[in-house]
């Protein structure tokens, strides 16, 4: 029987979900990014070699794979086809295993143009967005003056459609922002070629995904970003511009909910945020600046520096309610090694009350002050442990008190960037103990 495993970030992205995407793979047929776009950026480290994905999911480095990106995704047609010569170039062929949806909305360079001319005049007040024009390709589509992957089939529909929106964003860009416009005829130029190499490509992903499901097959849902940036969910307006919740993987594939069987969170044992924006538990210290450097917390794919704190249950539970987490993936256990105490929030202060849940109100959620439960540490590595009984105990105990207060199972540790460093307790596509 098919089985339909959603795979999201629980905190505020880069958790580490390429790698579990990657591994998890094994076990299935098909893979679909469902949001976001190539504000992604999901490390793949195989045999030593790393590969970064923006788009394209992290299932295309197994060759039995079909990989999908939905409609629920925004697409940049530049930072596709340059992803896809880049794998090309590492020897995976990715045209015949990638399909995307006609109904994606396409990214164009006046919304990347709008978003880093929006950052710019934001200053001090800015979201620290990703400047690749995420927000106003979302804002479009709900707008609904939107270019679709489908636009880029019929010449001259592309051309009718690029013209007014172009016209309008570069009365934007022209008239508000002063920044410089884009042109138009270049652009319809450009998009005409692309269109030649993405056209085999596009095709009905809903119809693909049912296809596959009532074959048996088994299906990963692969998230972006994370829960907290989600723009219904997260901290608003410090967030990203899609639902990276695992409701996003319903209507940003045409997959009814009742059809997705688990929700895999993936959670890093610390937290880490970039961009703007509340963090309650964020460290200032010697131990944030030992944590952003053994965990290598420099964005994948902007190169910034992130911010790094204590694991927040708050947040945590937060987004297990949200998501509908069935079992958690703890990620970079290894980076808490050699710690004398390690620190797990488990509420919050605010004006003598206690907090148990995420505020809505933005303000709000900055003026709360973390309340910490401390643990003893571990000084032997976890780095690269397969299995749970090599953990040291300590590290144990500290897994099984996140599990405690998070009410769902850690089923997977990750111990290190390989594939195979990893401890699985349980596969979400098999109901057995696994292991690789
Ligand atoms: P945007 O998605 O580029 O509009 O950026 C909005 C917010 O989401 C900013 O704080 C970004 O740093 C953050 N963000 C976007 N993509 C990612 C990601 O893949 N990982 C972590 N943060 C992200």
């Amino acid at each position: 029987m098919s089985k339909n495993v959603v795979i999201l970030g629980a905190q505020w992205g880069d958790e580490g979900k390429g790698k579990i995407v990657d591994l998890l793979t094994d076990k299935a047929n098909a893979v679909v990014r469902f949001q976001g776009g190539h504000n992604a950026g999901h490390t793949l480290i195989t045999d030593g070699k790393k590969t970064i994905l923006r788009l394209i999911p992290s299932g295309i480095l197994h060759k039995h794979i079909m990989c999908y990106i939905s409609n629920g995704v925004v697409i940049s047609p530049d930072a596709l086809i340059e992803e896809i010569a880049e794998l090309k170039m590492h020897g995976i062929n990715v045209q015949d295993r990638l399909r995307i949806s006609l109904a994606a909305p396409i990214i164009l360079p006046t919304h990347i143009a709008l978003d880093q001319a929006r950052e710019q005049l934001l200053n001090k007040a800015k979201i620290g967005t990703t400047g690749r024009g995420i927000g106003p390709a979302y804002e479009d589509k709900v707008a609904r003056r939107g270019l679709r992957m489908g636009d880029l089939l019929d010449s001259n529909r592309l051309k009718s459609a690029l013209q007014s929106l172009t016209e309008y964003h570069n009365f934007l860009l022209k008239n508000y922002y002063q920044a410089e416009t884009v042109n138009f005829e270049q652009l319809l130029e450009k998009l005409r070629q692309q269109s030649e190499i993405l056209s085999p490509m596009l095709t009905d992903i809903t119809e693909q995904l049912h296809k596959h499901r009532l074959e048996g097959d088994n299906i990963i849902y692969e998230g972006a970003q994370g829960t907290l940036l989600d723009i219904d969910h997260g901290t608003y307006p410090f967030v990203t511009s899609s639902n990276t919740t695992a409701g996003a993987a319903s209507s940003g594939c045409g997959v009814g909910p009742l059809y997705l069987d688990h929700v895999l969170g993936i959670v890093k044992d610390y937290t880490s945020r970039v961009g703007s924006g509340p963090f309650p538990t964020e460290l200032f210290d010697e131990t944030g600046i030992k944590l952003a450097k053994k965990g290598h917390e420099f964005g994948s794919n902007t190169g910034r520096a992130r911010r790094c704190g204590w694991l927040d249950m708050v947040a945590l539970k937060h987004s297990i309610a949200i998501n509908s987490i069935s079992a958690l993936c703890l990620t970079k256990l290894d980076v808490l090694d050699g710690l004398d105490t390690v620190k797990i929030c488990t509420h919050y202060q605010y004006n003598n009350a206690e907090f148990t849940s995420v505020p809505a109100d933005c303000k709000l959620y900055e003026s709360v002050t973390p309340v910490f439960e401390t643990l003893p540490g571990w000084s032997q590595s976890t780095c690269g442990v397969t299995a749970a009984d090599q953990l040291p105990r300590n590290a144990l105990a500290y897994i099984k008190r996140i599990e405690e207060l998070a009410g769902v199972p850690v089923n997977i540790i990750s111990t290190g960037a390989e594939r195979k460093e990893t401890v699985i307790l349980q596969n979400p596509f098999s109901s057995t103990a696994d292991s690789f």
